[in-house]
C-alpha cells in the first residue's frame, strides 16, 4: 500500500533512529530460547523498519532476511548491518497478500499487525520452528491514536495461535504503561511425517 510506505519512509526520514537502536525488549529476553530450541539458523524478521531486530538476530549468529514495505527502511537496515560487517539480507516487500514461499526456523514479527498474515508465517515455519510475535494491544491511550485494524484485542493473541498445531511456549500481555502489548512465542509442531523421528 503506497500510503503505508509513503508514512514510513516519512517517519524513517525523519530521524537518525526512528524506533530507537536496540531490539525490541522481548527479542533479546527470547534470544536464548531461540538459540537453544530453534532446528536451524535460518530467521526472517517481517515487516523489520529499520533492521533492529533483524541485526540483532545475526549478531547472534542467525541467518537473516528482513522484509519491510519502507524503501527507506530498508536502506537504513542495510546500513546499519554493513556498518557492523553483518550479512544480513533485505527486501522491500509489501507483505499485504503476501506468500511467504519460503522456510524458516525463526520468525520475527515485532510491532506490527496484519492478521491475514500469521496463517503463512506459521506455515513458512520450518517444523519445530518458532515464532516470534510482539504487537500493540488495543487500549483507551491507543486508540486515540492508532487506526484500531493495526491493534490486538485481549486475548487475541492466544486465541489466534491456539488454531494452529503446536506449542505456545510464552503468552504475555501488559496493559500497564504507555504502550500496552501482547507478546507470544509458539513453536510448530513436527509434521506427522517427521513424529516417528
Ligand atoms: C512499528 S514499525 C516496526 C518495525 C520493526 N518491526 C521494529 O520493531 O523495529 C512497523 C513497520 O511495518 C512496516 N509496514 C507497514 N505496512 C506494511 C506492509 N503492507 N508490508 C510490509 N511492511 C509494512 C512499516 O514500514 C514499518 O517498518
Amino acid at each position: 500500500m503506497d500510503a503505508d510506505r509513503r508514512k514510513w519512509n516519512r517517519r524513517y526520514a525523519s530521524a537518525p533512529s526512528y524506533l530507537g537502536g536496540a531490539a525490541a525488549q522481548f527479542l533479546r529476553r527470547q534470544l536464548a530460547t531461540l538459540q537453544r530450541l530453534a532446528p536451524g539458523q535460518r530467521a526472517l524478521d517481517v515487516a523489520c523498519g529499520e533492521g533492529r531486530n533483524a541485526v540483532f538476530l545475526a549478531q547472534n549468529g542467525f541467518r537473516v532476511t528482513g522484509v519491510d514495505i519502507s524503501d527507506i527502511g530498508i536502506a537504513k537496515a542495510e546500513r546499519l548491518a554493513l556498518a557492523q560487517g553483518l550479512a544480513v539480507e533485505f527486501r522491500c516487500i509489501d507483505l499485504e497478500g503476501y506468500q511467504i514461499t519460503e522456510q524458516y526456523d525463526v520468525i520475527v514479527n515485532c510491532n506490527f499487525l496484519l492478521r491475514d498474515l500469521i496463517p503463512t508465517e506459521v506455515k513458512a515455519l520450518t517444523p519445530r520452528g518458532l515464532l516470534l510475535f510482539d504487537t500493540l494491544l488495543a487500549s483507551p491511550q491507543l486508540l486515540s491514536a492508532h487506526n484500531p485494524d493495526y491493534l490486538l484485542r485481549q486475548g487475541e493473541l492466544g486465541k489466534i495461535f491456539r488454531q494452529f498445531a503446536g506449542d505456545i511456549l510464552c503468552s504475555e500481555e501488559s496493559t500497564a504503561g504507555e504502550t500496552p502489548t501482547a507478546r507470544l512465542l509458539f513453536r510448530k509442531q513436527l509434521t506427522p511425517e517427521f513424529r516417528n523421528y
